[in-house]
């Protein structure tokens, strides 16, 4: 299985988004994570489609957006012409599951739902086969700097084995309170694309704590 690293600019300088984006760009990490947060799906609101636009400019690399918000329906599209190429909603956000999926994939970007660490993952079993991604959120979304909640790990290893015997290639992402000490046990149960904010951008070397995480 490939193993991905998604740094997650939320734990980025905001006042100096471009240089952190490059250092990512330079980096083994072979996506970026975009964390937005409408202060009503989470209680906390981080920013918008403007600041996006530095992150997109300083990285060819992979954006990979999740949105936090209610209605996520009415502005996915919004964020592929941001650039985003993969924009993953929450299954809790929307009564429009179908409608996110499609609009998403008519304006050319993949597609990830993510479910909230209450959520039970068989309610992804319908949609498995008609996603590129999971989203398997391991802290509650708001906030970075959170502690990994252990029971993740068997969340994890449910949805490889519903994905392995459904015969499909969706990623299983792993996002919150990851860091080199635990980000073997995340790929073992599963995962293949590991989001992480504080442990690297809080490192003295954050070039070489992604690559920490991926040989972890
Ligand atoms: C939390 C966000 C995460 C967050 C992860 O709601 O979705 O992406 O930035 O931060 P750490 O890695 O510090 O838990
Ligand atoms: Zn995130």
């Amino acid at each position: 299985m490939q193993r991905i690293l998604s740094p997650s600019m939320l734990s980025a300088d905001f006042g100096h988004l471009e240089r952190d984006t490059r250092m990512i760009d330079a980096s083994a990490a072979q996506w970026v994570h975009i964390d937005v947060m409408d202060g009503v799906f989470v209680p906390n609101i981080s920013f918008g489609f403007p600041v996006m636009k530095p992150i997109r400019k300083a990285t060819q690399k992979l954006l990979d957006v999740h949105l936090m918000i209610v209605e996520p329906e009415k502005y996915v599209e919004r964020f592929v012409t941001a650039g985003a190429d993969l924009v993953t909603f929450h299954y809790e956000a929307t009564h429009d599951i179908e409608g996110c999926i499609d609009r998403i994939r008519r304006a050319g970007a993949q597609v990830g739902i993510s479910i909230k660490p209450a959520t039970d993952p068989e309610v992804l079993r319908p949609w498995l086969a008609k996603i590129d991604l999971v989203l398997v959120m391991s802290v509650e979304p708001g906030f970075g700097g959170q502690s990994f909640i252990p029971g993740s790990l068997e969340k994890i290893a449910r949805l490889r084995s519903m994905i392995d015997e459904a015969g499909l290639q969706t990623i299983i992402e792993v996002d919150g309170g990851i860091s080199a000490a635990n980000a073997r046990a995340v790929f073992d149960a599963g995962a293949e694309a590991l989001v992480a904010g504080s442990a690297v951008f809080g490192a003295a070397d954050p070039a070489a704590e992604i690559v920490r995480m991926l040989e972890a």
